[in-house]
């Protein structure tokens, strides 16, 4: 698969807007269900998953957390609402950004910015998220280094995304390799824990498919021609993929400090 360029991914999520909204609500992430949870809907599970980031991250009042692709605001929003820090969230999406300044709360900004062009000094945060945006970025090693710069030694990281069982899944996504963990200790962090939370996860990719198929009509006024062939094609595989070739992962870790060589 040729690489996917930052702007075509912001512009992607541009013109998908309106789509994810009446296909995700306002996270476009899996959900969670933790076992004896099914009742959940998908949004109470979305924001199950979103918890769940938050408590790998151990925030609290005080802290300032960095949302690594932090799509329409709304999970930092809710870190920060239940955890009292600070957040600064970036996207390539311009809609996404308005749509998170829009209901920004005090202590919460959400900018345009590319990960791989961030103007903050090192050791800005005292925490990071990366909640599915690895899988937009092709150079991964070098994204997780710089969140490392970022953050301050001893910083936590908290990524939740899909992963290849194998690499080479012929995947339409660049998904995160199976020794994830390696890479993120190779980009300066330590104690990384690697949770394989497929089984917890997977339904979303069938319920996805389900809403797709009850709001497709909603969904063909707002979505640009192609694209929801696309979508509906990618949820597909997905679908099928989940669970033999590709897993979801939660991953933990916090920045060594350089400093101790
Ligand atoms: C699948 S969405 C997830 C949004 C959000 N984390 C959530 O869970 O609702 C992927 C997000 O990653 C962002 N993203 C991808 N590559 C990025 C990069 N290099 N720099 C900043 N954001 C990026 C996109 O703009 C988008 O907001």
């Amino acid at each position: 698969m040729s690489e996917v360029t930052a702007r075509q991914v912001g512009r992607f999520y541009d013109e998908v807007a309106d789509t994810t909204a009446l296909l995700l609500g306002d996270a476009i992430h899996l959900g969670y269900w933790p076992d004896g949870a099914e009742h959940l809907t998908f949004e109470q599970a979305q924001d199950g998953l979103t918890r769940l980031i938050g408590a790998g991250l151990d925030l609290g009042p005080g802290d300032r957390l960095l949302d690594v692709g932090c799509g329409t605001g709304q999970p930092a929003a809710l870190l920060a609402r239940e955890n009292g820090c600070g957040v600064v969230g970036i996207t390539l999406s311009e809609r996404q950004r308005a749509t998170a300044s829009a209901r920004a709360e005090p202590g919460q900004e959400y900018l345009l910015a590319d990960l791989m062009e961030m103007s903050f000094p090192e050791s800005s945060f005292d925490a990071a998220c990366m909640i599915e945006s690895l899988l937009h970025m092709p150079d991964k090693l070098g994204a997780l280094r710089e969140v490392a710069r970022l953050l301050r030694p001893g910083g936590r990281l908290a990524i939740a995304d899909l992963f290849e069982y194998e690499a080479g899944s012929r995947s339409p996504f660049a998904m995160l390799p199976p020794d994830v963990g390696e890479l993120v200790r190779q980009a300066g962090f330590e104690g990384v824990e690697v949770t394989d939370v497929t089984a917890r996860t997977a339904r979303s990719t069938e319920m996805f498919l389900h809403r797709l198929t009850e709001r497709r009509s909603s969904v063909a006024e707002v979505c640009p021609p192609g694209l929801l062939e696309m979508i509906e094609l990618a949820a597909r595989w997905l679908a099928d993929a989940m669970g033999t070739q590709i897993g979801y992962l939660v991953l933990t870790a916090r920045r060594g400090d350089p400093s101790l060589g």
